[in-house]
């Protein structure tokens, strides 16, 4: 392949691309844009996989926002983008006219910490590429979340943008107290507005419902699956709700274990009508509306705020505060110096300017993310603001679906059957707050109200896991407290299957499931099946901490701590393959220290060479981490 051509002109022009898996790395580009933005280059948003290599040479400058999913794997939207680049015919030195920044979204509880972005970085400086600051990176157990390393690294950012494409004389920045314009706004589909307002204001009074409503969203690569039963597995005493979804899929879409389905979360009608009337948008809330270029300037293949509609399609407000906008999320900072434009009222003004000032970080968190504030009662606390609906999209953040392991393997029978299965096993989140308010999950809520027979939209990814049909040749260690015990079960179920159809002989060596819950009488999902399946003859044993049954903790790697001869046999005797799965946070990490001390004390090794052994088996694929 030729080294891609070089810009056409030097025009101060910024392009901010992002590889995303669930939307945060999205959102940081979001904000990228907007600093470029300010510093008046004339910027464009898109995700890796929208553009081919030329574009980045067609720009002054190029912003990078990527998160690492998967074992170190570049998000799905970003894998074209990056075979691209890694082309063995792009000749060292070909992106030589590049200047970028990058900054990188990972969990330091996985192993390859950062490496999609690192790989990124090292593969573009390769090509010679030129960055303009250092790379940033976030951690996801970083207690400030993104922001606790963003902020630092965005300001050194826009200092070096600034000092190395100066604005020309007598041109200023765009300060932040003025609004930046979007490219897109809404608009009414056509000028009979009065004869549709009436109508309108009937659909509001009729729209009583207390759940969302069941049509069906238009996604790309959308399948439409049939709730066949959403049962509460744990009993109505235990304060947890947690649900097993199953779902049916016609036609055959073959999945493996660690695969994961997205299901598109709606919000609920109590909220939307109560979002409509603090803005008082209720008289419109039903007209339909399009997307209209905000100026000339908007190339009609800009991207639009909802990534899958075009500027034909058309929509009304209730629709998409319902399908598409996230008023239950977590404001982010961008969005109180939005909101400080829609309000004459002064003290309102500064107080939403207090929160966008990095020197009052405390004061943002105490005020949004430690209460788990949502944008819809943000607004309604600052009753002043009113936002004109036009411009509804470039505030509110789209909303995101969520993925779910899938906790089924695929029944041999199913493609003959043209029906696919999946289920689910899904913790519903409902907690308090520090400020004692009940919140629920986007999602989960949703899920919750789901009911036999009804059918909803989804799509169905690729997991990290990277299974094999060969691997039933080994034993395998399977870690999955709470609902991480979703993708094993499907493991366990596949493993069984694959052995049945290549009638596998005994291997010598069983499975391991380690399974942590709060209590044997509340939470232990799917006790009665693992009896099941060992009378059947399945080589599995399973270990249970519970929690909470006792006054000392026992979890999980307490118990790989106690079979950890048993452990080290499997793994380093028998060539064996570790699974873990379930909540981030301080899990992963207890376990990786159990299997580094089992390492040690049956393999006779020191901590480096614990360290290494682990390090290799991560290298080589047999030790796989999924959790969230
Ligand atoms: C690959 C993958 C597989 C997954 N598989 C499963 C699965 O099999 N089963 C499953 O149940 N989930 C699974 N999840 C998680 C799932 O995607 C959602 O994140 C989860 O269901 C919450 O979504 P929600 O929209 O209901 O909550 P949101 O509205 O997104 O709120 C969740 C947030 O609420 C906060 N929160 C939750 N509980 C508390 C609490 N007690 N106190 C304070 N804050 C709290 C946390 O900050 C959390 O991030 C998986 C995620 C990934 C990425
Ligand atoms: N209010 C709470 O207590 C609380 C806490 C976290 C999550 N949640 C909710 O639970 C939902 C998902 O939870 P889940 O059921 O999948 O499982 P989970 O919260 O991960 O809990 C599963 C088991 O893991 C234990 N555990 C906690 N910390 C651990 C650690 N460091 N190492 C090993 N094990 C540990 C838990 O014990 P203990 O809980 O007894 O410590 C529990 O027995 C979330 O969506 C959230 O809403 C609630
Ligand atoms: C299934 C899964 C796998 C992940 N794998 C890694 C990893 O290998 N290394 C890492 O540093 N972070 C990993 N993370 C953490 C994400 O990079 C981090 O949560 C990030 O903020 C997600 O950004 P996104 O929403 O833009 O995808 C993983 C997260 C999930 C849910």
């Amino acid at each position: 392949m030729a080294a891609p051509a070089p810009a056409p002109s030097s025009a101060r022009r910024a392009l901010v691309v992002y590889g995303s898996e669930t939307g945060t790395a999205q959102d940081v580009a979001e904000e990228l844009g907007r600093i470029a933005a300010r510093l008046r280059f004339d910027t464009e948003v898109a995700e890796l996989d929208a553009i081919g290599l030329n574009q980045l040479l067609q720009h002054s400058v190029v912003l990078i926002s990527i998160s690492t999913t998967g074992q170190g794997e570049l998000p799905a939207n970003s894998q074209k983008f990056w075979r691209a680049l890694r082309s063995a015919r792009l000749r060292p030195g070909c992106l030589h006219q590049l200047r970028f920044a990058s900054f990188g979204l990972g969990d330091t509880s996985y192993p390859k910490f950062n490496w999609a972005h690192r790989k990124l970085y090292n593969r573009l400086t390769q090509l010679g590429a030129r960055p303009i600051c250092d790379r940033g990176e976030s951690d996801e157990q970083h207690p400030e979340g993104v922001d606790g390393s963003f902020l630092p690294w965005s300001t050194t950012l826009r200092h070096r943008l600034l000092e190395q494409y100066p604005l020309p004389e007598g041109t200023e920045p765009i300060p932040d107290d003025v609004l930046l314009e979007p490219k897109w706004l809404l608009d009414f589909v056509d000028d009979n507005r009065q004869h549709r307002e009436a109508e309108s204001d009937k659909v509001v009074q009729n729209d009583a419902e207390e759940v969302p409503p069941d049509n069906l969203l238009d996604i790309p690569g959308g399948l439409t699956a049939s709730i066949a039963s959403n049962d509460r597995v744990t009993p109505t005493s235990h304060w947890q709700d947690v649900r097993q979804l199953n779902l049916d899929v016609s036609d055959y879409h073959p999945y493996i274990p660690g695969d994961v389905l997205t299901i598109y979360p709606k919000n609920f009608p109590t909220d939307v009508n109560e979002l409509l009337s603090v803005m008082k948008w209720t008289s419109v809330a039903d007209i339909p509306l399009r997307f209209t270029p905000s100026s000339p300037a908007t190339l009609p293949t800009s991207r639009l705020p909802i990534p899958h509609f075009t500027s034909t399609t058309t929509l009304t407000l209730r629709t998409l505060l319902t399908n598409h906008l996230d008023i239950m999320s977590i404001p982010r900072r961008s969005f109180f110096a939005q909101l400080a434009h829609f309000t004459s009222d002064e003290f309102q003004k500064q107080r939403l300017l207090e929160f966008t000032d990095p020197e009052y970080i405390d004061e943002l968190y105490d005020y949004t993310s430690r209460p788990r504030r949502s944008i819809l009662e943000v607004l309604q606390e600052f009753e002043t603001v009113k936002i004109p609906w036009q411009r509804l999209c470039s505030i509110i953040p789209t909303v995101r679906g969520r993925q779910f392991s899938i906790a089924s393997a695929l029944d041999p029978a199913a493609e003959a059957k043209k029906q696919t299965r999946i289920e689910l096993l899904i913790a519903i989140v409902k907690y308090k707050t520090v400020i004692k308010r009940i919140r629920q999950g986007v999602c989960t809520r949703y899920v919750a109200s789901l009911r036999p027979g009804q059918r909803i939209t989804v799509t169905l990814q690729k997991g990290g896991l990277g299974v094999t049909k060969k691997e039933t040749e080994r034993p395998v260690v399977m870690v999955g407290p709470g609902t991480g015990i979703a993708p094993m079960r499907a493991l366990t179920y596949q493993r069984k299957f694959w052995r049945e159809e290549s009638q596998h002989k005994d291997i010598g060596a069983r499975d391991m499931l380690f399974f942590g819950c709060r209590n044997a009488e509340s939470d232990y999902y799917f006790k009665d099946e693992w009896a099941q399946l060992q009378k059947e003859g399945i080589p599995l044993d399973v270990f249970v901490a519970f929690s909470r049954d006792q006054r000392e903790k026992v979890y999980v790697q307490d118990l790989v701590r106690q079979q950890s001869a048993r452990v080290y046999e499997a793994l380093a005797k028998r060539d064996g393959i570790v699974y873990i799965c379930g909540s981030s946070g301080r899990m992963p990490q207890a376990i990786r220290e159990a299997l580094i001390e089992a390492f040690q004390s049956h393999g006779n090794l020191d901590r480096t060479a614990a360290e290494a052994y682990l390090a290799a088996m991560e290298k080589s694929g047999r030790y796989k981490q999924e959790t969230w």
